[in-house]
């Protein structure tokens, strides 16, 4: 039997379907812009099951309407194509099913048994890791990069991929380890340099992470367009804390929003940036209603909770009011129709989180702060990384501050500051709450420390300024 770059055997395959499975391990492991070459490739085969089932995890992954009616004709031309499978092969199939029929847990299961079994399969790792991510796993995502790394130490994809998870359980120093040793092996890794930027972002080592970025960023044009604005979206995360918000804006339109504008991760990118943004006062002019354009057609999908939700807070800020209330009808009713697995993320978390940023976005604060109340204790089963979910606290913070609500936004800063005690802008709201109730001696510490932050960021900014982007 033919086995795969991976030494993986491969039924009825012939050197074209090897070829056609080693080109999108490559691809899928590296963030690659060139997928469409496999799917045509997987269109043309007539007996390897294998380039179906790829296709149909490929068309999932994008989270599209579209994309999960391909996806279940590709399961079904696998199917037809499915005699003589191997062990492996019909473990691709179930996981498929699985996710077509929603069963997250179930597919992650079957992924996570796969990386014990098959730990060279790093594409259905791969799917494993991003099904536990979605699902806000990060033990999950750890123990597939785990089961993977003993049978694969050459691979820098592979310690990308571990890294990854060591830093959503908060292990940042072995995390950075990893990505690192990765980024060593193979400069070219863009996923062992979002993995630093997470690190960095943890610890608020922001000058390290501009520098980082900017170093690596020459290797990021061929990547897809999720990766490609993403990797920019925390460049821009970066030099919000840096204070430097005017080149984070100009990053949002060189290269967060535009690139394609039809994919919900490039949208979430440039609503979390755009509301990021607003945060630190910048105006961001109009340019909510371009994105509001393209999310439009996504009021019914709910193929994620941590996706709708920035769908409708980027409805909300474009004023789409009556797009808000269809949408969050249609949030109350996914979240009716939930099953145990994911109850707690949608009906905890999205409802009232949903309610909670339409209220802030049309002013109502103290709405806000009471919905969001309600749901950030419930956030991390909606998916997503620590760094993405932080928009959700941050509006929370932002509503708590605005309503006047001080003691409770005292803890958050505090709490802030003692995580990531290197960023200005959390001394200076700091400095505002303790005026605000007349605790002076502590406002004139804060704000004599934000100066002293603001001082070093433009002394580490002269010697590297302008190469951010
Ligand atoms: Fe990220």
């Amino acid at each position: 039997m033919a086995r795969d770059g991976q030494g993986l055997e491969v039924s009825n395959a012939n050197t074209d379907a090897i070829a056609a499975v080693d080109f999108l391990n490559e691809q899928w492991l590296g963030f690659g812009n060139r997928m469409a070459e496999f799917i045509a490739a997987a269109d043309k085969e007539e007996n390897c099951s294998m380039l179906p089932l790829l296709a149909a995890s490929l068309m999932l992954s994008m989270n599209s309407a579209e994309g999960f009616e391909a996806a279940g004709r590709y399961l079904g031309r696998a199917r037809a194509m499915s005699a003589g499978a191997n062990a492996r092969e019909m473990a691709w199939i179930a996981a498929t099913e699985a996710w077509i029929a929603g069963d997250i847990p179930a597919a992650q299961k079957i992924h996570e048994d796969m990386a014990m079994q098959w730990p060279r399969d790093l594409l259905s790792a791969k799917i494993g890791q991003l099904h536990a991510f979605g699902q806000g796993d990060a033990e999950g995502i750890l123990r597939i990069g785990e089961r993977i790394v003993p049978a694969n130490p050459e691979n820098h994809y592979v310690w990308g991929m571990h890294a990854f998870g060591l830093e959503e359980c908060n292990r940042l120093d072995e995390a950075e380890a990893a990505a690192r040793k990765a980024i060593a092996m193979e400069r070219r890794d863009p996923w062992a340099h979002h993995a630093v930027a997470h690190c960095l972002e943890a610890r608020g080592r922001m000058v390290d992470g501009v520098t980082l970025l900017a170093e690596m960023s020459d290797t990021w044009e061929d990547c897809n367009s999720f990766m490609y604005t993403h990797l920019w979206w925390h460049q821009a995360l970066f030099l919000i804390d840096l204070d430097r918000t005017d080149e984070a804006l100009g990053l949002y339109d060189a290269r967060v929003w535009g690139v394609w504008k039809e994919f919900s991760e490039d949208q979430i990118n440039a609503i979390s940036l755009l509301a990021r943004l607003e945060l630190r006062g910048v105006d961001v002019g109009n340019r909510w209603a371009d994105v509001a354009t393209y999310l439009k057609p996504r009021l019914h999908e709910h193929f994620s909770p941590f996706l709708d939700l920035q769908y409708l807070y980027g409805l909300a800020r474009a004023g789409e009011q009556s797009a808000v209330t269809e949408m969050l009808a249609s949030l109350e009713d996914r979240a009716e129709r939930a099953r145990s697995f994911e109850r707690e993320a949608w009906a905890d978390c999205t409802v009232p989180a949903a309610h909670g940023l339409a209220a802030h976005a049309v002013g109502d604060f103290a709405g806000a702060a009471r919905l969001l109340g309600q749901a950030v204790p419930h956030l991390k089963p909606i998916g997503g990384s620590i760094a993405q979910r932080a928009l959700f606290g941050a509006i929370h913070l932002d509503a708590l501050m605005r309503a006047g609500w001080n003691d409770a936004a005292m803890a958050i800063l505090q709490a802030d500051e003692k995580e990531r005690p290197t960023v200005a802008w959390t001394k200076r709201a700091l400095g505002d709450l303790y005026r605000r109730v007349g605790r002076t001696e502590q406002a004139l510490g804060a704000e004599y420390q934000a100066g002293q932050l603001a001082r070093q960021y433009r002394a580490a900014h002269g010697p590297t300024k302008g190469k951010a982007a």
